[in-house]
């Protein structure tokens, strides 16, 4: 069976799917928004560093049980570590079903707003538009949100019914590029409005007599889910790799890129808010506010070439999420591939189906079921969506990156790791004692600590 296996059909490949699994929702929607509310300046100087100690050396943690083993997140830490460690591939797979239930949903909003705006586009912008009233509606219309969400599982499905190379592999080959290009109009589009030099004062001064240790807290929760890390994501991705190459390179090569475009999507969004006086203070509500309320408008009021650039942006989050969510989904059907053998084509469909259930379950929680949008299993996370979204990033994630770091750095024999990560070669500033020495003291130090404040101080990183 194991000469069977899938692989990528090149590294640039692997390195192409896996940043698009990490850029997503996470850089376009959380990202600024979190250090909008954190005041920019030292809280990114901060995120900076949690992906570098934290972040990066539990990447490479992850890419290495995949490709050592060539098997999926429970096979992987079976083998890797022992055998009762498949448990936390089993949790894996379970936040994978989670997230990816209600990720659909935003992403489903994308598609929407991507049709609004070119609709916007083409005939003109409604002079008494009532973007806050537009999105209201949207949300609380039952079958809106089960036609754009179910459309997005259906693209899902579609990309990871094809398989590694020739479903998850190609669409990351035609979406990052587009995804980039799109970028990159936006910035420069952005730089030359008023606002853009307050914003960039606002990511690059750092205040730190703004920062508090929530925000420490905050900024190392929001780099494992934008990472994707914590749930095996990685694991399975490293598994198609072949054994010749570098995870070490790759690893580096993904982080940077995720890194950089969600500091770009943050110069863009907020030389847009800094340009409209008053603007900064509105925003402040939410994250949905700033990318689906204050934005669409904004860019037919300000935006140089807003009129081509806001499609384009709705598209860029529509495609960013789509190579995001196939990620997720493929974590949850490797697993029924390898430890269940079953054929992809109906693991595929079957864990489409189920997970389809919870994204339904998810759109109807904002107000299309009364029920659904005031259920309540977490203080003050009132409707199933919030639940989900509470339970992936406070519990999920750090549980099973806690899991993960502590099973690599002190359950695997430094032979093996050291094998994986420097034998087929690494680059100059890898240094294999750093590694070693993050993910046994550093990593779980820090995801203990959101742990921590989760149980015991009542923190909400969600
Ligand atoms: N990283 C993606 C984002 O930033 C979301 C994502 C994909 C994810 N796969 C994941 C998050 C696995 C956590 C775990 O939007």
């Amino acid at each position: 069976m194991k000469d069977l296996r899938e692989n990528w059909s090149s590294n640039l490949g692997f390195v192409l799917a896996a940043t698009g699994s990490a850029i997503g929702l996470g850089n376009l929607w959380k990202f600024p928004f979190i250090t909008w509310k954190n005041d920019g300046g030292a809280f990114v100087l901060i995120y900076l560093v949690c992906i570098i100690a934290v972040g990066l050396p539990i990447m490479m943690a992850e890419l290495l049980v995949g490709r050592k083993t060539q098997k999926s997140a429970v096979g992987a830490m079976r083998e890797t570590i022992g055998p009762s460690w498949g448990w936390v591939g089993t949790w894996g797979v379970m936040a994978g079903f989670v997230i990816l239930s209600y990720y659909a949903v935003v992403a489903g909003w994308s598609i929407f707003y991507l049709f609004q705006t070119l609709q916007w586009s083409v005939s003109g912008f409604p002079t008494q538009a009532n973007m806050g009233g537009l999105f209201a509606d949207l949300a609380a219309n039952g079958t809106m949100q089960t036609a754009l969400s179910g459309t997005f599982m259906f693209l899902t499905v579609g990309v990871v019914y094809f398989g590694v190379a020739s479903g998850i592999e190609k669409t990351a080959r035609l979406c990052l590029p587009a995804l980039f290009v799109i970028l990159l109009l936006l910035l420069f589009s952005s730089l030359t409005m008023e606002g853009s030099g307050e914003a960039l004062a606002f990511l690059f001064r750092p205040n730190f007599s703004e920062l508090d240790s929530a925000a420490v807290l905050e900024a190392l929760g929001h780099s494992f889910f934008t990472l994707s890390l914590g749930m095996g994501t990685m694991i399975v991705y490293g598994s198609y790799v072949a054994r010749n190459r570098s995870i070490v390179n790759a690893a580096g090569s993904i982080v940077v890129l995720d890194t950089v475009i969600a500091i770009i999507a943050s110069i863009i969004m907020f030389s847009v808010i800094f340009t409209v006086p008053g603007m900064p203070e509105q925003v402040d509500g939410s994250a949905v506010g700033m990318l689906f309320i204050s934005l669409p408008q904004l860019f037919y009021e300000v935006v140089p070439f807003g009129v081509v650039l806001a499609p384009a942006f709705y598209l860029l989050v529509a495609l960013a999420a789509l190579t995001s969510t196939i990620s997720l989904l493929e974590v949850v059907v490797s697993y029924f591939i390898d430890q269940r053998k079953m054929e992809r084509s109906r693991a595929t469909l079957l864990s489409g189906a189920c997970i389809y259930v919870f994204t339904f379950l998810s759109g109807m929680s904002f107000g299309a079921s009364t029920w659904l949008s005031s259920f309540e299993l977490f203080e003050g996370k009132a409707g199933f969506f919030a639940t989900l979204d509470h339970f992936a990033s406070n519990w999920a994630l750090p549980l099973g990156g806690l899991l993960i770091t502590l099973g690599v750095g002190w359950f695997m024999s430094t032979k093996d790791t050291e094998a994986e990560l420097v034998a087929t070669g690494s680059p100059r500033w890898f240094s294999y004692k750093a590694w070693l020495f993050s993910v046994r003291f550093i990593a779980p130090a820090a995801v203990a600590a959101i742990l921590i404040a989760v149980i015991f101080l009542g923190k909400d990183f969600s």
